[in-house]
């Protein structure tokens, strides 16, 4: 079974949700899990038989002092079952690792699924970065929660530039290595420029799936990749 995340990051207004969710409404997906994480504000236009809801980031904070930040309880509310944590665009924003780590605790302990975002920077960066990301990431974490990893190396998101499936398949065993000797067992999808075209070359590799983020907004070739991961 792939798992299938939506990132919608900060696209779309109203209009699009409400198509969005009819359209993805009427999609039968077998051998794929759907996340959809659109933004906070269209949480409550997004729910659907056929996925479950994400979202894109979660306060490290249980309550209080922390204006524009929402919660995970709220988020519960909402009926989230999934966040996107660590997002490169996120970190780029001065998101540390202890941050990241602190989110995926909270996340965890309020039972939402944390889709933890690793990868380097530069393609000639090496991989052993994402050692240390993912060691930090699952420090303060239960041994028994559920958490996901996405590899995306950052110089594949939206550039159209794509890893090979050596080099994807080299990530994912370093994430996996890392998390069991943590005593974890964790998915690991793949992120970065996937879309209607390449995607079938990544289902070669050893990820449990695909994080999606411009293609997502495509909702035609969104379902072909959908459609076409359950073959
Ligand atoms: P992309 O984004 O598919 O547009 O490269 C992926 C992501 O940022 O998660």
């Amino acid at each position: 079974m792939q798992l299938i995340v939506a990132n919608y990051k900060m696209n779309g207004d109203k209009q699009f949700y409400l198509s969005a969710a009819s359209k993805l409404n009427n999609l039968r997906v077998k051998g794929a899990k759907l996340v959809l994480c659109p933004p906070f504000c269209y949480l409550a236009d997004f729910k659907l038989k056929t996925a479950k809801l994400g979202c894109q980031d979660i306060s490290a904070d249980a309550e209080g002092k922390s204006t524009g930040q929402i919660s995970a309880k709220m988020l519960k509310d909402f009926g989230v079952e999934y966040s996107i944590v660590g997002h490169s665009e996120r970190r780029a924003m001065g998101e540390g690792e202890g941050l990241v780590a602190r989110k995926v605790k909270m996340a965890t302990d309020n039972k939402i699924i944390p889709i933890v975002c690793v990868g380097e920077n530069e393609k000639s960066e090496k991989q052993s970065l994402i050692k240390t990301q993912v060691k930090t990431a699952l420090s303060l974490a239960n041994k028994s929660a559920e958490i996901v990893f996405a590899y995306e190396p950052v110089w594949a998101i939206g550039t159209g530039d794509t890893p090979t499936v050596k080099h994807i398949d080299s990530a994912i065993k370093i994430v996996k290595n890392e998390c069991a000797k943590n005593g974890f067992s964790c998915k690991v999808l793949y992120g970065g420029s996937v879309n209607e075209k390449n995607f079938s070359e990544f289902l070669s590799s050893s990820a449990d799936g695909f994080l999606l983020g411009g293609v997502s907004l495509k909702l035609d070739k969104f379902i072909e990749i959908v459609k076409g991961v359950k073959k």
